[in-house]
């Protein structure tokens, strides 16, 4: 029976002797898509089985096949749209554009389209895809534990990941290794120590991330980047700390209990915004110092270099623990007294810690000194003294850009542990 034909025409390819397994298919399914139920596609061919090939595939696929005529050696067939979509999706954005900042494509930036929707929080029903495409129905669902904004969020944390990934770095090539040479066994001895002792605290900086990165909503996709970078940056910095240990005789010193104790504690918080609290604004905010400290008083070029790096790469996971605090309290008051009762808790569970422990102490002083001569040591040992008042100053003033008062500030500053990180 033929029946006259009333569709529209609102898409035509010319397939030439193209087959359907060749190839034809894509382009009917892509051409139907973006159809209304009722409306045609008109195909031209020269490849004979194309009709009863695109006949049979209609049928499966919930379109109709019209007709096919015969005109100057081609086959035209008209192919009816049904209602079946391919996907039980929204469809696929068309028309979104980032702007580019000259050569580059830069993430912060990339807020259009649906992807610059960022809710404050995130659906339930989790999916590992990038916000804002569409989740076909029936795809598995996935929970995440951290779905609210505030629980993870910071301004400008777009702008720090360009920065970070922009500014890596090998620890293979870019320190001098190749100025190593022997140095005074005292001073040796004391830069492996606290090599080791910097390389403990790496090791916390890189697993209090890595507890918490599988249980971020891709939705706040910009976080779990940024802490892929800071994860990827800490374990650079325990390869090249130990390294340094390793490269010049001296070999790995000792990783004190009290250093373990106070870093075993920063596994505790079982919130991220805690967590990142204590380790990112005290910790890693003392340990700018400390990096600041052996930069300027290194014994030799390798050592500074590391220090110098470490340092660059701290600040930017000390700015960004700074302005997730910020952030934190800003959304929910009640996460200052939160923060300062983890501090008071993690003091209380630390008091058996008086310091910082003799044997970095010591290595301090000799390093900062430059041996173990007692004009050395007198210099050493007044440098190490005004290195715990700088730690103390500087510490204050983060706790403030956080968003706390001057008198919350010193209190929080004072109980922080002497292990520094
Ligand atoms: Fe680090
Ligand atoms: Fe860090």
């Amino acid at each position: 029976m033929t029946r006259p034909i009333t569709t529209k025409i609102k898409a035509q390819y010319y397939g030439e002797d193209l087959g359907a397994s060749e190839g034809l298919l894509v382009a009917v399914a892509r051409l139907l898509d973006p159809l209304a139920e009722g409306e045609a596609l008109e195909v031209a061919t020269e490849n004979l089985s194309v009709p009863d090939d695109l006949r049979v595939w209609c049928r499966r696929a919930g379109h109709r096949f019209l007709n096919a005529t015969r005109e100057n050696g081609k086959s035209i067939i008209l192919i009816e749209r049904g209602f079946v979509r391919r996907t039980l999706a929204d469809p696929p954005e068309w028309g979104v554009r980032m702007p580019r900042r000259g050569e580059t494509v830069d993430m912060r930036d990339w807020q259009v389209g649906r992807h610059a929707t960022i809710d404050e929080e995130a659906p339930i029903a989790g999916s590992l895809a990038p916000r804002g495409a569409s989740i076909e129905e029936g795809a598995p669902t996935i929970e995440f534990s951290i779905r609210k904004r505030s629980d993870i969020w910071a301004n400008a944390i777009s702008e720090l990941y360009e920065q970070a990934t922009s500014s890596q770095w090998v620890g293979a090539r870019d320190i001098p290794w190749q100025e190593l040479a022997p140095l005074d066994e005292e001073v040796e001895r004391a830069v492996c120590q606290i090599m080791t002792f910097l390389a403990e605290n790496e090791y916390a900086a890189l697993y209090v991330p890595a507890r918490f990165i599988g249980q971020i909503h891709p939705h706040f996709t910009e976080a779990a980047l940024f802490l892929s970078t800071v994860m990827v940056d800490e374990a650079r910095h325990i390869e090249v700390f130990t390294k340094r240990a390793l490269a010049n005789g001296g070999g790995l010193g000792v990783a004190s209990a009290a250093t373990q104790l106070s870093l075993a504690s920063l596994l505790e918080p079982k919130d991220f915004s805690t967590a990142s609290f204590l380790l990112s604004v005290l910790g890693e905010g003392t340990f700018l110092d400390l990096l600041a400290f052996l930069e300027e008083h290194a014994p030799e070029r390798a050592t500074r270099e590391i220090c110098r790096r470490a340092r660059q790469d701290e600040t930017r996971h000390v700015r960004f623990g700074i302005a997730h605090a910020k952030y934190t309290i800003e959304a929910d008051l009640s996460a200052a007294r939160r923060f300062g009762s983890a501090v008071e808790a993690r003091a209380e569970f630390l008091k058996s810690v008086s310091g910082v422990g003799a044997l970095i102490e010591e290595s301090l002083i000799i390093y900062s000194g430059g041996g173990m001569s007692p004009s050395s040591l007198r210099a050493g040992t007044k440098r190490v003294a005004q290195l715990y008042e700088t730690m103390h100053a500087n510490r204050v003033k983060r706790l403030a850009a956080a968003g706390f008062n001057s008198d919350q500030a010193d209190h929080m500053s004072r109980l922080h542990t002497p292990n520094f990180m």
